[in-house]
């Protein structure tokens, strides 16, 4: 069964991505920004707290688990497992792991959806010709549409395939797009991130829900950031 994203997602599609916090830093921002984003995404908090941190976190949230799992099937059905009986909402894995890896995780995934992570976002035009032989929208394609034969409820990348993720003749158009590397007009810190899409953008373009870290993780006042992306993207 496919994961609705109805118009509640859309005025409120942020899943804050809680990284390189502690638990009680985690919690009390999760807490703090609970009913005004969709949820929020662990990876190195379930890393340091086990995967009990999901049951917590629900209770603000939608809870996206992001292990990014790339292994033989057999031991991504386990660990896909360990995460849906946590209670995770989302869980990914890695495209490049292939459609029976896919299709395992899918067959062991019960009530979450699996999300296939297609090219990382710190990865640019060069860097994807020289790992995988193919442009970026031609890898991201190929994998999409590997993903979507083997069940996925969706693709993580970033806001600039939206335009080939979108299109209907692609074949792909009905997998959530769920876009990383957000960055608002206003956050001048440059990072790891290479293909970077404004929270407005993205939306304008086709996300479904947009998961943002460190443009409001690390900001002074999350809450403040928070309000400033969500007017951006429906100013009234
Ligand atoms: O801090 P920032 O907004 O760059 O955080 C982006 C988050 O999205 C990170 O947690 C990262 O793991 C995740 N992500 C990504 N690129 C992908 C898939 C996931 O940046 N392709």
């Amino acid at each position: 069964m496919r994961l609705r994203i109805g118009k509640r997602e859309k005025k409120n599609p942020i899943i804050v991505s809680l990284d390189g916090l502690g638990r009680i830093e985690a919690l009390n921002l999760a807490e703090m920004l609970s009913g005004r984003v969709w949820g929020f995404k662990a990876h190195s908090l379930i890393d340091r707290c086990g995967t009990s941190v999901i049951r917590v976190l629900k209770q603000y949230g939608n809870v996206f688990a992001d292990p990014k799992l790339h292994d033989i099937p057999s031991v991504v059905g386990e660990r896909i497992k360990i995460y849906a009986d946590a209670g995770a909402d989302f869980i990914t894995v890695h495209a490049s792991g292939g459609p029976e890896m896919m299709e395992q995780a899918v067959a062991c995934a019960g009530e979450s959806k699996v999300l296939a992570v297609t090219i990382l976002t710190s990865f640019d035009e060069g860097r994807c010709l020289e790992f995988f032989g193919l442009s970026i929208n031609q890898k991201v394609l190929q994998l999409a549409i590997y993903a979507k034969e083997a069940g996925c409820a969706g693709v993580v990348s970033s806001g600039q395939e939206l335009p080939v993720l979108t299109r209907k003749e692609n074949g792909v158009s009905d997998l959530l797009r769920i876009v990383p590397s957000i960055r608002p007009k206003w956050y001048k810190t440059t990072d790891d991130q290479k293909r970077t899409l404004t929270p407005k953008e993205a939306m304008k373009q086709g996300a479904n829900l947009l998961v943002i870290g460190r443009p409001l993780v690390a900001a002074p006042d999350p809450l403040k950031a928070l309000k400033k992306i969500l007017k951006e993207i429906s100013p009234r």
